[in-house]
């Protein structure tokens, strides 16, 4: 009996790490960004906006190529929003290092 008890509780349990696996970042655009590439980073979360190459898109987002926009003041629109730029505080640490790099070299 004890045997099928235990039995039991090892194939919930193995459900509940399935289960967890499965969905365990539904709300990956929330997720803090603190790694990455800038161009992953800049084609996930900017080129919407700025276009696919920071060419701008009309009234969404500015040109930001051919411009060598300094990484401190790129790091503090990111951080901060800009007008009608919104604060995005989630990219930290190297992504956002990575992705102002990025925006400063694009040609
Ligand atoms: C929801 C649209 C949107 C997203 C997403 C967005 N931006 Fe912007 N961004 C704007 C707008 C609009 C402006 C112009 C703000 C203004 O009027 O001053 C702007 C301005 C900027 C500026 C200042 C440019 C200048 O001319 O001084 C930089 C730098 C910038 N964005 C970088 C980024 C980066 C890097 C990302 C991604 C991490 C990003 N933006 C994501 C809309 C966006």
């Amino acid at each position: 009996m004890g045997k099928w008890v235990a039995a039991s509780f090892l194939v919930l349990g193995g459900a509940l790490v399935v289960f967890l696996f499965i969905f365990r970042n539904p709300k990956q655009e929330e997720a803090l960004l603190t790694t990455g590439e800038g161009a992953v980073i800049f084609a996930q979360t900017c080129a919407a906006c700025h276009g696919e190459r920071g060419e701008g898109r009309r009234e969404l987002g500015n040109p930001l190529r051919g411009r060598a926009l300094p990484l401190a003041y790129t790091k503090e629109v990111i951080r901060r929003g800009r007008n009608r730029m919104p604060a995005l505080p989630h990219i930290r640490g190297e992504a956002l290092e990575n992705v102002a790099r990025y925006v400063n070299r694009l040609p």
